[in-house]
């Protein structure tokens, strides 16, 4: 009995190593750091640092050539099939201490969002991105619903209800803004920093 198994409507997401100055631009967030108070959103921990929409301030040299070469590549995504440009509507950087981390969100009214790693720790331990799968999905795929998985069967991409993406220093990782993510606790001592963003199309 043959039986063919097909997997559909895969999730896209992309990578990019972006080569810029990341010792000066580890100096700029500390700067911003200093001079911008935080701002709550999904992050968790007592040592996360969360910067207003940088949009909105005047940004130092590397990190405005950072976000030119996000925006270059992020236009090429859009390109690769459709025909409108891509705007930068909001960014800002997060610094996260030990325990800091992000609670599962999307970010509604964008088209591509994303993360930049400007510092992160050599010995990382926690701090992965994760993407999740909606809560729906999730649920229809669950023992709950579909049964147990048999003893010592191994997950399938597919399987999985969150797929981790670890931290490198001069990664650039974007994803459609209405994929769900969250970020790990970071369990060191050393802080980890990232710059998150989000664009919008216009004609
Ligand atoms: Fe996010």
């Amino acid at each position: 009995m043959e039986i063919k198994k097909f997997y559909i409507f895969p999730k896209p997401f992309w990578n990019s190593l972006i080569e810029v100055n990341i010792s000066n631009l580890q100096k700029e967030c500390y700067e911003i750091r200093k001079n911008i108070p935080s701002k709550n959103k999904s992050n968790l921990g007592q040592n996360s640092y969360h910067s207003p929409n940088l949009c909105n301030f005047k940004n130092p040299p590397e990190i405005l050539k950072l976000m030119k070469q996000i925006t270059k590549r992020i236009q090429a995504i859009h390109q690769e099939s459709r025909r409108e440009n891509v705007r930068l509507v909001d960014f800002w950087i997060n610094i996260n201490g030990k325990g800091g981390s992000n609670v599962p969100h999307t970010h509604p009214g964008a088209k591509y969002s994303g993360v930049f790693y400007i510092k992160v720790p050599q010995e990382m331990k926690g701090g992965n991105l994760l993407f999740l799968k909606d809560y729906n999905e999730r649920f229809l795929q669950s023992e709950e619903n579909m049964g147990f998985f048999k003893q010592g069967y191994k997950f399938l991409p597919n399987d999985l209800p969150k797929i981790p993406v670890k931290p490198e220093e001069k990664l650039l990782i974007v994803f459609p803004s209405w994929l769900p993510h969250s970020v790990e606790p970071n369990d060191i001592d050393e802080e980890r920093i990232s710059l998150s963003f989000n664009y919008i199309l216009f004609r």
